[in-house]
This record gives C-alpha cells, structure tokens and sequence, in this order.
C-alpha cells in the first residue's frame, strides 16, 4: 500500500478508499457519512471507555498543525466540548512556521484560543542548534521541551485535561518499539488516560487512540482541515515509522492486529502498574525554580531556560481570535 500520492485530490481519494475498507467491504455501503460516524463513534468510545472527560472539566487539545491533532481539535469542538489549543513553536525552519500557520487557521475557524510557546523567541536557538550545543538527540531533546511546555500552559491556565491526537498507528509502534527493545522503565507507563497528579501534572488523554492514522486523515480531508503534509525532518529514518510499516504489513495480512495490540496492552498495564506502584524507587521533587515536578532539583527546561533564555521569565503568547489579542500573558 503506497502512499505517494501526487496531489491534494487523489491523496483524498486514496484515503477515503482505504479508510472505508476498514467500515465497510461493500463499495456501495462506504461513503463518507458513514466514515464520520465510524470516526465520531471511535472517539466516543474511547471518551467513554476509559473515563477520558468529566463533567466540569476544561480541555485543551495540543495542537502541532499535523491531521490528528488539528482534526482532534475540530471534532472535539464538533462533539460539544469547548477546546482551546496549546502549540510549541519549535524553530525548524520553514517546517514549524507552516505549522504554526495551519495551527492559527484552525484557531480562527474555531474561533478558539490558542496558546502558544516559541523556542526560538525565547532561546534565541532553534532545536537543531540546541540539540548540538547540549549534545542532545534533537527528538528527545523535543520531546521534553514539548511535554513541559503543553503541561504547565494547560495547568496555568486552568485547564484540567490535555488532550493529544495520538492514533492509533501511534501507540502501536511506539509499543512494538518498547517490547523489541524491552524498555521496561517505559513499557508499563504508557496509558490512554493517564489522572492529574496535584495541581501540577495535568490529566492526559488520546481520545484519538482507536482510529488509524488514515482515518484521521481521511477525517481531516472530509473536513477541510489544511494541514502540514511533511514529517519533521528529523524523524525521517525513525524507528517509529518503519514499526508503523510493518503493523501495516500485518494489518492489511490480520485486520484488527493493531487495536487488539494495543487494547491488550492497556488491560495489562492498568494492573502492572498498580503491582508496581510500591517498587517505584525514583523520588520526584518540585523544581526549585519553577515549582513543577522533577527529578532534579532543577527541572530540564529551567536549566535550558537559565542557559538560554537570557535570564527572562519564560513566556507563553496566547492567539485569541475572538478578540483578536496576541501578547504575552504569562511569566
Ligand atoms: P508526535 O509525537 O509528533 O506524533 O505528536 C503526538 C501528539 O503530540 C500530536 O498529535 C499533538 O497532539 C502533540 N504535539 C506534537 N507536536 C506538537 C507541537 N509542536 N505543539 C503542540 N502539540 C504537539
Ligand atoms: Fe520534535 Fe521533530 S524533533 S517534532
Ligand atoms: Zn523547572
């Protein structure tokens, strides 16, 4: 299965195409209404199932301008729960400036807040160059600064769930990748909804998790969702995307491998982790400099933030089309 597809029209074709396989065998029966019912109830059942929203709760969705979280943020304004979105600005060049572009085009349709943090603004270096100076593999490097940041604008500005778009092609390599490779400190850690921890550590969701990647772009695509086509480009050659290929082998071979994976998964781990809670050796500690939970005494975005960030206090922006704002509100 290719997906080398010269242009905006036949991309949509081919995904609509695949997308149905899975809803329905019958051509006649596989039409776009019923792939938005397919999608809309997917979603539903992973809200429902694993207790992702409750009554009174305040979501934001972290948004990078890729299909699943800009269409996770579209469907969950669609589905009656008001979304704000969280975006990190993460200095690739011509990459995170489209991002960022798509991101704010989605806030305006919304007409939805959009907070927002860039590393170059605030560092004065892009991840490339951060990544060189620390010695820092870039995506882990990323990873972390991306965590920070989506938590503490959620937690900072009062929002009780952060809601990503991982699918599910997303959480079965990235577990194909921890059992090849026996990650154990990882392997158990990783949920669907992981609960707030004190007023600190948001609540986290993927309400994404039961829909492939394909559905979700098929989903974008009915929707008119303008997103960025390109992987980043330090993911090019990543183990997760050669996992995501051959789940794909498997998949077109035993369909419904992927979901039956990773719902078996999260049977497992629920009761691995409450076994395992009591051997948790590692003490976590509050940053002594910005008050969120660490290992360290000092938290690894503070120490990047003290190296590079001029000696300032770290600001978030905050787009607001509804009253057209765009300034920092917060140190
Ligand atoms: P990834 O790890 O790049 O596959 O992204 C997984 C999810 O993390 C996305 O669906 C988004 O919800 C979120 N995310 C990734 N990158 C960003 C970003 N730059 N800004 C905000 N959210 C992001
Ligand atoms: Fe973070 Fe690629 S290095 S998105
Ligand atoms: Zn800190």
């Amino acid at each position: 299965m290719t997906f080398a597809v010269p242009c905006l029209r036949s991309r949509r074709d081919t995904y609509l195409t695949l997308a149905m396989q899975r809803i329905s065998t019958d051509p006649a029966q596989a039409n776009p209404d019923r792939l938005a019912y397919f999608i809309l109830k997917s979603v539903n059942e992973a809200l429902r199932e694993f207790d992702m929203l409750r009554e009174g709760d305040r979501v934001a969705v972290a948004v990078s301008g890729g299909k699943d979280s800009l269409a996770l943020w579209h469907l969950t304004n669609k589905l009656g729960y008001p979304a704000d979105g969280i975006h990190v600005h993460l200095g690739i060049g011509p990459y995170s400036d489209v991002s960022f572009e798509k991101t704010k085009a989605m806030a305006d349709r919304l007409n939805r807040r959009l907070y927002y943090f860039s590393l170059p603004e605030a560092f004065r270096i892009g991840i490339k160059d951060l990544s060189r100076t620390v010695k820092r593999p870039p995506c882990s490097l990323c990873g972390m600064i991306k965590r920070y940041v989506m938590n503490r604008a959620c937690t900072e500005h009062g929002y009780s769930v952060l809601a990503t778009g991982h699918n599910l092609d997303d959480e079965a390599s990235a577990l194909l990748g921890n059992l090849l490779h026996w990650k154990e400190e990882y392997l158990w850690k990783k949920g669907v909804a992981l609960e707030a921890e004190g007023s600190h550590l948001a609540k986290k969701v993927k309400p994404f998790f039961l829909c492939s990647e394909k559905e979700a772009a098929a989903y974008a695509l009915m929707s008119d969702i303008d997103y960025v086509y390109d992987e980043c480009p330090y993911s090019i050659g990543a183990k997760t995307l050669m996992y995501k290929g051959l789940l794909n082998r498997v998949e077109d071979e035993s369909p419904a491998t992927k979901i039956a994976f990773v719902k078996g998964y999260l049977k497992r781990a629920e009761k691995e982790r409450l076994s395992r809670a009591d051997d948790e050796t590692e003490e976590k500690t509050l940053c002594t400099t910005c008050g969120y939970p660490s290992y360290t005494r000092q938290c690894n975005f503070c120490l990047l933030a003290a190296r590079f960030g001029g000696g300032g206090p770290v600001g978030f922006h905050v787009y607001d089309p509804t009253s057209l704002q765009d300034g920092i509100v917060k140190s």
